[in-house]
């Protein structure tokens, strides 16, 4: 039988609070590797302590987007299930995004879950993902993917009321996007240059203060489908498109999902019905400030939001390590 809508609704209410002790722990257990240069290490920490956290959740959860397949992955590999038993729900997770940022004790690393119905996250493959997005507010298709930078930057500014040279545009500082720069910044517009941790990226597109209008470029697909179940409770306008180096990986994405995987994914293509998704921060950024420890205590601050009531909620939380049975330390 299925539940009644006012026990789902309060179900999908504490399940957002229950999310955030998941990054919460994941970001406590990477803390002790920040600006330590082993990447690996926090990674590791970041995912065992993911994995017991989702223990206590009430859902029967299967990760559809996750550490890698089963033979690459001892934890959080896709197809997994976790969770103490609940409502069947589909999990997008990234234990540690940013694991060089965390090695280098650089901004924007978080520990980021996402969580919706069966079958409501498209299930990418791990490949390089391209990607645009705005903040919300915006005409629909004020940009388009498809579309040259130039024309998308001088869309945005006309949507927005505001001169070109007003707006900021986040890229990841690959090799790559070096077109995409170039063309920006004759458009007139600034660049910012982020190393790593293209979720928060995105995010900070859609949200207001960071001083950043538009995300475009491309990073990890997998990355790309948890920024998409943020915006759908941010609000904002994102596309993409799977990336393939050769026909196996192409073979790969037909085995995940049905469609063309060379189609064009619009937000809810990646993440639709009704998302939570909570982030909490290892290193300090834009987004959330990173973990402050002391020996006996840490603080910790966390994002959760919920799609269905748009709710978008910061957590700030104090863990006393002595009153704890397992230590972060
Ligand atoms: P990790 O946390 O796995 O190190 O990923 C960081 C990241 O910067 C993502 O945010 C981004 O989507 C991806 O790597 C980009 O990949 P690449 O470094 O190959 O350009």
């Amino acid at each position: 039988m299925s539940d009644s809508p006012s026990i789902r609704y309060q179900t999908d209410r504490n399940l957002a609070l229950e999310l955030v002790r998941v990054t919460e722990a994941a970001a406590l257990a990477a803390s002790r590797w920040t600006g330590r240069g082993q990447k690996n290490e926090a990674d590791g920490a970041a995912v065992e302590a993911m994995r017991l956290a989702f223990d206590t959740v009430a859902i029967s959860g299967t990760v559809v987007i996750g550490e890698g397949e089963m033979d690459e992955a001892p934890m959080l590999y896709i197809g997994e299930k976790v969770g103490a038993g609940g409502p069947a729900m589909d999990i997008a997770v990234d234990p540690l995004e940013g694991t060089s940022l965390t090695a280098k004790n650089a901004p924007n690393a978080l520990t980021v879950v996402a969580l919706a119905e069966q079958g409501n996250f498209l299930h990418a493959p791990d490949v390089y993902m391209d990607k645009i997005a705005v903040g919300p507010g915006l005409p629909d298709g004020v940009v388009d993917i498809d579309a040259a930078i130039g024309a998308n930057l001088r869309a945005l500014a006309a949507a927005k009321g505001c001169d070109i040279s007003d707006l900021t545009l986040c890229t990841l500082d690959r090799d790559r996007h070096a077109e995409l720069i170039a063309h920006t910044r004759e458009a007139g517009v600034r660049v910012m240059l982020i190393s790593d941790g293209d979720v928060a990226g995105v995010i900070a597109a859609c949200m207001p203060g960071t001083g950043v209008d538009i995300f475009a470029g491309s990073g990890g697909a997998p990355e790309g489908v948890l920024a998409a179940a943020a915006l759908r409770c941010t609000g904002g306008q994102m596309q993409a498109r799977l990336l393939f180096d050769d026909e196996a990986q192409v073979q790969r994405a037909r085995e995940m999902d049905p469609g063309d995987p060379r189609r064009r994914l619009s937000l809810e293509d990646m993440a639709k019905g009704d998302v939570l998704f909570s982030a909490t921060g290892v290193t300090g950024g834009a987004l959330l400030r990173g973990i402050q420890r002391t020996p006996s205590n840490a603080v910790t601050h966390s994002i959760v939001m919920r799609s269905k009531s748009g709710t978008v909620r910061f957590i700030e939380g104090h863990h006393n390590f002595k009153t704890k049975t397992w230590s972060p330390s």
